[in-house]
């Protein structure tokens, strides 16, 4: 079985374009691959949260992801900071990765560009750090997005370096891997396109969301002053939550507001708080694990502490060999 593994950013919380989209891929692809799943809190560290935020957000992430359905009995679910191993393989890999090829990374400059006054070597070797991520459980196929094909581009040349400085066949190639091609992608609120905070707050849908935020950002979504003429082309901003509306409700709720619409009787009042009702019922399962799991620390431990056992056990075995491989022998 191929093993993937996939890097979480510990920052924030879920909302319904994680949820519909790369989420749900994770939880289907459980089945088929050896998967590992962790929290990426030390790559957090470049941006020096505060140990409360930190801890309180890696906290939220592993409960989210939990209540999204990630399986820890199917796949190893862990904090990266759990497994110190991945710190020793980053040494090692950081004597050969070179800084000229570092500062070339376009997440990198744009780093440097957003960020003038931070610009630590951590970020200058955040690829190495994520490339160890990957090769320490032997990683093949790795789901991430377009902004980070560099990021794996990097990885390879690390691995395939180390091959050639040791003369070994060591470590394997990993390229990005999408689990089904049919993402649905979910827009945001403010009619600028997927949802993404990048859009602000207001664009997005939180899972944590409580019903009378939902039905806020629902009622207050971008929308226009309705069509003028029969069967008009939709705006993007309505097109939108028809977009919403087409994942969260049923097909006959949706073909009866796209019949008023083009028969320009749309009331965007009524329209809306359809949308939200429909998409609190949607969500409401996940909303209630989340809650539930929130209020049990045992298993929130018990499921970190079997992942971290499992992710030790696979990197413990990778960074014995490499050490071998390097001649970091014992000599008493
Ligand atoms: N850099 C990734 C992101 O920003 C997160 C990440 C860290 C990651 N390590 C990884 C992703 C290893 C996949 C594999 O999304």
């Amino acid at each position: 079985m191929e093993t993937v593994v996939s890097g979480i950013r510990s920052t924030g919380k879920l909302h319904l374009g994680n949820y519909y989209g790369a989420l749900s891929n994770f939880v289907k692809m459980q089945n088929d691959y050896n998967c590992f799943f962790f929290i990426a809190d030390l790559h957090s560290l470049t941006t020096h949260p505060t140990p409360a935020d930190l801890t309180q957000t890696v906290r939220q992430v592993v409960i989210e992801y939990l209540a999204a359905g990630l399986d820890p009995e199917k796949s190893t679910i862990y904090v990266q900071s759990d497994v110190p191993e991945v710190a020793e393989l980053y040494l090692y890999m950081n004597m050969n990765a070179y800084v000229g090829e570092l500062e070339r990374a376009t997440a990198f400059k744009d780093k440097v560009r957003s960020n003038p006054d931070n610009v630590n070597a951590g970020l200058l070797t955040y690829p190495v750090l994520m490339a160890c991520d990957i090769l320490i459980h032997h990683g093949t196929k790795v789901p991430v997005g377009k902004d980070q094909e560099q990021h794996l581009e990097m990885t390879r040349t690390f691995g395939n370096r180390f091959n050639r400085l040791y003369q070994v066949d060591y470590f394997k190639e990993s390229f990005a891997f999408s689990y089904s091609n049919k993402l649905v992608k979910i827009p945001g609120l403010s009619g600028m396109g997927k949802m993404g905070k990048s859009n602000g707050e207001a664009d997005c849908i939180y899972l944590s969301d409580s019903e009378e935020i939902i039905r806020k950002k629902i009622m207050r979504a971008v929308s226009d002053s309705g069509p003028t003429a029969l069967n008009q082309q939709k705006p993007d901003s309505i097109q939108n939550l028809f977009d919403l509306m087409k994942v969260v409700s049923s097909p006959d709720t949706l073909s009866h507001f796209e019949d008023l619409y083009n028969s320009c009787e749309i009331r965007y009042g009524d329209f809306k708080k359809q949308l939200a009702q429909d998409m609190i019922n949607a969500t409401n399962p996940v909303r209630t694990r989340i809650e539930e799991i929130s209020q049990d620390n045992d298993y929130i431990e018990s499921v970190l502490k079997m992942g971290a056992e499992k992710a030790q056990a696979s990197a413990q075995k990778t960074i014995k060999e490499v050490r071998e491989i390097i001649g970091l022998k014992k000599l008493y």
